[in-house]
């Protein structure tokens, strides 16, 4: 099979794992669009999941609640200031604000599901410091899958770490891959010098390492900050998963959008997947723009990384300068980037500095204006369906880069216990 013809009915190995795992999702795909996708890269253990209907993903995901519950362990205790907005009023007893109400006396186990990305970085620095980060996953995204996975492998070698570095999709479900180069730069991470990875990926299968990982651990995170395409084929792949996870904090979507007016970047790259993470049943907390708006790295909060000593403060401030200029450029009011893909982290790590709704939130995937827009229930009806989703609406901004900054001059080292 050639490149531009990984299309349903391609006859490829991978060709067929990739087509038939989300065949019965979704068939959206027109021929002009197919006709310029590229070959799929979707990890050959899906050859051997069996392909179950999405009934069964969701008959399985009604008991996430109580997998994630039971998941906590003993001595687990629960964090006291989670904060909650006023108009968060319909809110059953079972959804996801108690999974971040509760923060482990060890750190939380996570894998990082990224598409570096300037602030996908500063959500690996966090991780390193904040959490027991087990692995790094990498999708395409803000840059083909080549470089976000060079990219997570540098960051990883600039914070000394020894967790493994895994490649995963190399386009979303259905609809071709597309990028940020307008933001990001071409390579992902532009704006610093940066030095080569250390070597290739640990594989290329990352969808095959999350199900191995949370299948043999309960609890795990998943912490997605790029298009969501791994996540669903692993939650598609393997629906136990559902159930074992400690939840999902992601980064994505808001009541705007920011590369359609209704959409952000990575739900819009992917909204097939998005809506399966959406209904996967387990706990769910948002960091969407209006969220991650009020996180910037403005001028003076550079300057804080920059006076750190230090090869890693000084690459990462060069990242901000770069990050933050583009977003100058193209926007009319705006005066730092907003440093998306670290709020994921720290809704897990410090719940405290942020507030929340707890909302139904559903993802658009056919609008002609709106694929990829996050639908989030306001209204004030009794009849409206149950939240399923944790969306953060309020930061401690200085407090919040705060937490960045030590975990920049720890240089990756694991925090002291709470
Ligand atoms: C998201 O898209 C990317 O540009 C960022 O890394 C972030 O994950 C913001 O829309
Ligand atoms: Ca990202």
């Amino acid at each position: 099979m050639g490149a531009g013809s990984g299309v349903p009915g391609s006859v490829t190995a991978e060709g067929v794992a990739a087509t038939e795992v989300v065949a019965c999702v979704v068939d959206v795909i027109d021929d002009e669009t197919a006709s310029s996708l590229p070959t799929p890269g979707l990890p050959t253990p899906l050859l051997a999941a069996p392909l179950l209907p999405l009934s069964s993903l969701h008959a399985t995901s009604s008991n996430a609640h109580h997998g994630t519950a039971s998941s906590l362990r003993a001595g687990d205790r629960r964090r006291p200031a989670i904060l909650l907005d006023s108009a968060a009023h319909n809110t059953p007893a079972s959804v996801t604000v108690a999974s971040s109400a509760y923060m482990s006396p060890t750190p939380l186990p996570i894998i990082l599901d990224c598409d570096p990305g300037h602030d996908d970085a500063i959500a690996i620095v966090v991780a390193a410091h904040h959490t027991n980060l087990l692995g790094i996953t990498t999708v395409a995204g803000n840059a083909p899958l080549d470089a976000t996975t060079s990219n997570a492998i540098i960051v990883r070698d600039l914070l000394g770490l020894e967790c493994p570095v895994h490649s995963g999709a190399n386009r979303p479900l259905t609809r071709p891959a597309r990028h940020a180069g307008y933001v990001h730069g071409e390579s992902g991470m532009d704006g610093a010098d940066l030095p080569p990875p250390s070597g290739p990926p640990a594989s290329h299968d990352a969808v095959g390492y999350i199900i191995e990982a949370c299948r043999a651990r309960e609890g795990i995170w998943l912490v997605p900050t790029g298009p969501l395409t791994n996540i669903a084929l692993a939650l598609r792949a393997a629906p136990d998963l559902a159930g074992r996870l400690g939840g999902i904090s992601l980064m994505g979507g808001g009541t705007f959008g920011n590369r359609t007016a209704a959409a952000e970047f990575n739900l819009w790259c992917d909204p097939e997947a998005a809506d399966m993470v959406f209904t996967y049943g387990g706990p769910l907390i948002m960091s969407g723009l209006d969220l991650t708006h009020q996180f910037q790295a403005l001028p003076q909060r550079i300057e804080a990384v920059r006076a750190l000593p230090g090869h890693l403060a000084a690459v990462l401030a060069d990242l901000f300068d770069f990050f933050s200029s583009t977003y100058r450029a193209r926007h009319h009011h705006i005066a730092g980037a907003p440093v998306h893909d670290p709020c994921a982290v720290m809704a897990l790590t410090h719940p405290h500095l942020f507030t929340r709704r707890l909302a139904h939130v559903e993802i658009e995937t056919r609008g002609r204006l709106t694929a990829g827009m996050t639908v989030i229930d306001q209204r004030d009806l009794k009849e409206v369906p149950d939240a399923n989703c944790d969306v953060l609406t309020g930061i401690d901004a200085d407090a919040a880069w705060d937490v960045v900054v030590a975990a920049i001059a720890s240089g990756g080292a694991p925090s002291a216990l709470p």
